[in-house]
């Protein structure tokens, strides 16, 4: 879709842009990665519906204003590393999830990826807040966002609800506009 809405950035050899159609059969093999069922709230099995619909409902939080979906890719290639999302603004806070191929993980493509998006929703929003929750145990996660600046603030218990309603403990993390 050539008219499809959303804002790209791009850092070193890579490009976080708006999900497009044509983007839903790598979604749906990224989506089959033991570690982002793992650690990701996403349904389960993930099949082609699921792929679309996310596509669909990423180009509506755009349009919409709740948010902001980019797919992470090579800038050379198109291919995809991932995904990094933005929920909100809501208020004076957002929230950020992510997660890559195991092709992207271990180069520095999150830490980058999300530290972009936190100083562009910073210089382009009023947010003050914005804050990402890990299930514990992602040890990964953690050393990621704290390499793009977050700070650990505690454990919530039965934060989220990961596949079959089950309830997971996740820490959280934040990024404040003063802190930069
Ligand atoms: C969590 C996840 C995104 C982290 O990926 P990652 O590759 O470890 O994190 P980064 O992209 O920040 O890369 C960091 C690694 O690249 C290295 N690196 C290379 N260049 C770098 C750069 N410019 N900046 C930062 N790190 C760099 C770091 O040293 C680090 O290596 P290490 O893992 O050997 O210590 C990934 O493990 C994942 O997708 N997991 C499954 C889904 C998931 O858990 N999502 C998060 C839910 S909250």
């Amino acid at each position: 879709m050539d008219d499809e809405p959303g804002t790209a950035l791009a850092i070193d050899e890579l490009v976080l842009r708006p999900w497009r159609v044509t983007d839903a059969p790598a979604l749906l093999a990224a989506c089959q990665d033991p570690e982002i069922i793992r650690w990701v709230t996403i349904p389960q099995p993930y099949l082609s519906a699921d792929a679309d619909a996310f596509i669909a409902a990423a180009m509506t939080m755009w349009r919409d204003g709740t948010g902001a979906p980019f797919a992470i890719v090579e800038s050379a290639t198109d291919r995809l590393l991932g995904a990094v999302t933005r929920f909100g603004p809501d208020g004076h806070q957002a929230t950020v999830g992510l997660w890559l191929v195991p092709e992207g993980r271990g180069r520095g493509v999150g830490t980058r990826a999300l530290r972009l998006v936190a100083d562009w929703t910073f210089e382009t929003t009023a947010v003050i807040r914005f804050d990402c929750f890990i299930m514990v145990g992602n040890e990964p996660s953690e050393r990621m966002v704290e390499r793009a600046g977050f700070q650990r603030e505690g454990v919530l218990r039965a934060w989220d609800l990961h596949h079959g309603g089950v309830p997971v403990d996740c820490v959280v993390y934040s990024r404040l506009r003063t802190d930069q």
